[in-house]
């Protein structure tokens, strides 16, 4: 199915391609569960999935790959496994800065940094700032980190409300549009396509303002089992979807 995604991509069907997939990587500590191991392995064997998917993605010819990498409730766990992720995500910051110019991957982060790490803050900054050098036509990956919806809308509208206090915006200018632009996916199309592997049926506080309009795939798959066919059938569920937004089909 790998090949005829790609064929059909190659061959001018590329509008079937969702522009922009989200996936909620879920499943990590179930499937470290299930083999006897500690759940910091289901992170390690998530975050490999990652790599895998991202890649696929890019070479598919997707522009954006959005991932829920941990939410502003996540914190509720235990201080171990908040260290073993942020120790992952720095990792595979040092190996993105070493080679996402090569690969061609552009890297941005949602959410609130403020409290994450100055260590990994600043790493982050760098990739953002390789980013920032490389066509805008280039894959990016978005990585959700310390990211809620809700969040992301609280801190769009203080901004707003600050600019309006400040005598700089109007309250009636505000519109679909312009709110957009003050949050982090500010510029980036909105997901056609959202993934959650695992088999919760939840959004669990994801792009919340974005996901207006986006088709659903769900699957059973613990999200380190989430390999290139589960994306082919995610994409090929979401081809034969009728999207009407709101109107009738003539
Ligand atoms: C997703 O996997 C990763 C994070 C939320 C950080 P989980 O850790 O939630 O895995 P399950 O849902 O417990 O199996
Ligand atoms: C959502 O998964 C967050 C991420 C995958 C980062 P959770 O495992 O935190 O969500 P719930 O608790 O099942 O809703
Ligand atoms: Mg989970």
């Amino acid at each position: 199915m790998a090949a005829l995604l790609s064929k059909n991509n190659k061959a001018g069907q590329a509008a079937c391609l969702p522009r922009h997939i989200a996936i909620i990587m879920d499943g990590n500590g179930r499937w470290a569960t299930k083999r006897g191991l500690p759940r910091t392995a289901g992170h390690k064997a998530g975050a490999e999935a990652f790599r895998r998917i991202a890649t696929y993605c890019k070479n598919l010819g997707v522009q954006y790959l959005t991932v829920y990498a941990f939410s502003t409730e996540n914190w509720k766990r235990s201080a171990d496994e908040v260290g073993a992720i942020m120790v992952l995500l720095k990792k595979y910051l040092l190996e993105a800065i070493d080679t996402m110019e090569k690969d061609q991957i552009r890297l941005k982060f949602f959410g609130d940094m403020t409290p994450i790490s100055p260590e990994i803050r600043a790493l982050a900054h760098e990739t953002d700032e390789i980013s920032d050098h490389l066509p805008e036509q280039d894959f990016q990956a978005n990585i959700c980190l310390n990211y809620g919806g809700r969040d992301e809308i609280l801190r769009a509208v203080r901004t707003f409300a600050a600019e309006c206090a400040a005598g700089e915006k109007k309250p009636e200018d505000l519109d679909e549009t312009i709110f957009s632009s003050y949050l982090d996916s500010r510029g980036i199309p909105d997901p056609e396509l959202i993934i959650r592997p695992s088999g919760e049926q939840r959004l669990s506080n994801f792009l919340l303002w974005q996901c207006a309009y986006s088709e659903f795939y769900y699957t059973d798959t613990l999200w380190p089992d989430f390999d290139e066919a589960e994306l082919d059938r995610a994409i090929v569920a979401y081809q034969s979807r009728d999207r009407r937004f709101g109107g009738v089909k003539k």
